[in-house]
């Protein structure tokens, strides 16, 4: 690819959410260049623009790959999230999300490219006092995970200040669904998320989903998310680019959410609806620091980006999951 044309560094653009994104960029014509190492990401996935393996620590790696294109952002979704192995080794994630942060920060600063699209989740709020969540909520983590994000939105903060840097910081819900063309979708392994582990059960790939708790003071007794489509999200970023182009670059931290929760029975119930297979689950003890219920209130996103989610039915993204997931195993 010629270095003239300008490009986005989509890094952690080999993952689940990174790849919708690098679509929906080609989409919206601007040139993805996906940056990763493959730890969980998957070369298939890469589809939308030119590859480049390396590591977010790798100063000398991002350098080369900043020299080699004419890079006018960065969107930067590279991290380590499985909330229990960051309360069993903490050191991982931070050193993976924090310090990588940093690294990606000042190779970004040393080849003068100011704007940047940060992954950051609902996970900076812990067990909020409100729900719907505002932005207002105070950030409070409860786990590793959620506190080596909310440390680099405070670093993100910091650069705006003293550097410039223009940053936006999308709190995600809970990922859910997958393109809708059936190109790609979400494969992670180990797989933690709900969805997934449900269709895997209504394929007999296990023998039942385990349903963390029962006794939550929600209407059916199990705890409430946001499932947020990923082409939603996806197209958060183009629109957060968009916003970053503007001359007075901003340092902003956006939910992105539907505004509307489903607890696990329900979750449980369409994807039965969806598959036409029974999904069996068994009830195990409730995990310690999992919020009875995590709904955002996406009204910033509507204001600042104007941003609303489109997939609003959960059977919908439900559907467009199963239509992905049901290939999988020939796939990855
Ligand atoms: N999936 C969700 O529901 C959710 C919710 C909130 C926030 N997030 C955040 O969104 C981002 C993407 O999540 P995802 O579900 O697509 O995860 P994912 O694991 O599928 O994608 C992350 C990608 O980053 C890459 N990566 C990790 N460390 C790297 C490093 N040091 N150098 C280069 N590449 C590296 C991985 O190989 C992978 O391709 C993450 O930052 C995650 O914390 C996800």
């Amino acid at each position: 690819m010629p270095k003239s044309l300008p490009a986005i560094l989509v890094v952690g653009g080999a993952g689940y959410i990174g790849s919708h994104v690098c679509k929906e960029l080609h989409k919206n014509g601007y040139t993805p260049v996906c940056y990763d190492n493959l730890i969980y990401g998957h070369e298939w996935a890469v589809k939308w623009g030119p590859f480049e393996t390396g590591d977010i620590s790798d100063r000398n790696r991002l350098n080369q790959v900043f020299a080699a294109y004419r890079i006018e952002g960065v969107i930067h979704l590279a991290a380590f999230a499985y909330v229990g192995e960051s309360v069993l080794d903490p050191a991982k994630y931070y050193a993976n999300n924090v310090a990588g942060t940093i690294s990606l920060l000042d190779a970004m600063r040393k080849n003068s490219v100011n704007r940047i699209v940060f992954s950051s989740t609902c996970a900076v709020y812990g067990i909020p006092a409100a729900v719907p969540i505002t932005e207002k909520e105070p950030l409070n983590p409860v786990n590793p995970y959620g506190a080596s994000k909310m440390m680099v939105e405070r670093i993100l903060r910091d650069y705006h200040h003293a550097y410039g840097l223009g940053y936006i910081a999308l709190r995600y819900f809970n990922a859910a669904g997958a393109d809708p063309d059936g190109d790609i979708g979400e494969v992670h392994n180990p797989e933690t998320h709900l969805i997934p582990l449900a269709l895997d059960a209504a394929l007999g790939r296990r023998n039942e989903l385990v349903v963390f708790g029962n006794g939550y003071p929600t209407p059916d007794r199990t705890c409430i998310r946001d499932y947020i489509h990923v082409t939603d999200l996806a197209r958060a970023h183009v629109l957060s680019l968009k916003l970053l182009d503007k001359n007075e670059l901003p340092g902003l931290s956006v939910n992105l959410g539907t505004g509307k929760g489903n607890s696990i029975f329900e979750i449980i119930r369409a994807g039965e609806e969806v598959t036409g297979r029974k999904i069996r689950h068994r009830i195990a003890p409730p995990r310690a620091g999992d919020p009875p219920v995590l709904i955002a209130d996406p009204s910033q996103a509507l204001k600042m980006l104007n941003w609303k989610a489109q997939y609003t039915d959960i059977r919908q993204i439900l559907q467009h999951a199963w239509n992905f997931h049901r290939k999988t195993d020939t796939i990855a």
